[in-house]
């Protein structure tokens, strides 16, 4: 017989750095590809899109009132990030009725890379450390941010 399967408790904090490293994986894919394979960059900036919207609302609904409640300028770091999101957003909705043959897209695509991995590396260098020291319960936040997701997709 098996011995039984110990689950390691999953964080939100946790889950919000795995979407993140997807993003910088996806990011990185996209800007290996060549000039012509304008198919597959479709494709993957549609399923980067998705992913990332989700991410987005799902943090402002669940991490970010949290930041703003708990953390010395947390109300100061919320506006920061929600004017990076709101860029963000811009930046996906304005690839989405582009066609990949448009002479901007690469430039466009790779401007949202560069604000995005500015955007994580500010989340997971600064902000998470610092929530990471309020006495929150973390798991039970991660049951709720995988709820919100599912509400969004
Ligand atoms: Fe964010
Ligand atoms: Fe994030």
């Amino acid at each position: 017989m098996n011995a039984p399967v110990k689950m390691i408790p999953t964080t939100v904090i946790d889950l919000l750095k795995i979407d993140h490293f997807k993003a910088k994986e996806c990011f990185d894919y996209f800007a290996a590809l060549g000039d012509l394979d304008f198919k597959i960059k479709e494709k993957v900036m549609k399923q980067m899109a998705l992913d990332l919207m989700t991410h987005l609302v799902a943090e402002e609904n669940v991490l970010y009132p949290l930041i703003a409640k708990h953390l010395p300028h947390g109300p100061a770091l919320v506006s920061e990030s929600i004017v990076e999101h709101d860029r963000a957003r811009h930046l996906i909705q304005k690839l989405g009725g582009m066609s990949p043959f448009d002479p901007l897209y690469d430039c466009t695509f790779k401007k949202l890379a560069e604000l995005m991995c500015y955007h994580i590396e500010e989340e997971e260098n600064y902000i998470f450390p610092l929530l990471e020291h309020v006495d929150l319960d973390f798991e039970e936040l991660a049951i709720e941010l995988q709820k919100v997701k599912k509400m969004v997709v």
